[in-house]
């Protein structure tokens, strides 16, 4: 397969588009021909060399991905070949195909495009693990998100007002507190 390769640490044109090996999907894990993929800010520390993958995760950069299901592991239950998908990845988003952790995978929710649902993993499980998940917001209380106009406040303004939160945000200009409001 072809994936986008950090020849060495350094600006954009350290990546090269290479052919590398294709990923071996593992007894829990999930293969996925990926369709579109997401830029984060720590691809970008990875591409200087200041933000190494975990021990054992892809080498390429690539935190999350929306994709089709191309092959599922011996213990996979809950995802079929053919789904349509995105992902929270430990690496290797930029490439054609990529394993990950079936834990990891989630259905591409209703309305949203593949290319969509490839920025929400990222932003979807780090304001739902935080805010829900940790503080345990619920219906009712009151939520101040700093920085409301981030790409973690706009995210955590919807899901919240969804939840029934009362919701106030900071922001750095009337432009932004507008765009939130
Ligand atoms: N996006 C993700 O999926 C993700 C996942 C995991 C962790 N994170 C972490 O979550 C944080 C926010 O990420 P993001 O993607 O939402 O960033 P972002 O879209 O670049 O937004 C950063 C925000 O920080 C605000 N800000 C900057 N300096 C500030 C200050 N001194 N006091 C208050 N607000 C300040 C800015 O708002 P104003 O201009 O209005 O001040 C800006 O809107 C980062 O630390 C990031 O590493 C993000």
């Amino acid at each position: 397969m072809k994936a986008v390769v950090i020849t060495s640490p350094g600006g954009p044109e350290v990546l090269q588009v290479q052919e590398v090996e294709n990923p071996r999907v593992g007894d829990d894990e999930v293969l996925i021909k990926i369709g579109a993929t997401a830029l984060n800010r720590a691809d970008t520390l990875q591409r200087k060399g200041s933000s190494p993958p975990p021990e054992g995760a892809s080498p390429y950069p690539g935190l999350e991905c929306a994709g089709t299901v191309e092959s599922v592991g011996k213990n996979v239950t809950r995802w079929t070949v053919g789904d349509e998908v995105c992902a929270l990845l430990s690496g290797g988003g930029y490439a054609e195909k990529v394993t990950v952790p079936a834990g990891q995978v989630l259905p591409v929710p209703q309305g949203i495009s593949l290319i969509e649902a490839a920025s929400f993993p990222e932003v979807a499980c780090t304001v739902w693990s935080t805010v829900f998940m940790m503080s345990r917001l619920s219906a009712g209380e009151t939520f101040l998100i700093h920085g409301g106009s981030s790409g973690i406040g706009t995210f955590a303004i919807q899901i919240a007002k969804h939840q029934g939160v009362r919701v106030f945000v900071t922001a750095g200009s009337q432009e932004k507190l507008t765009f939130c409001k």
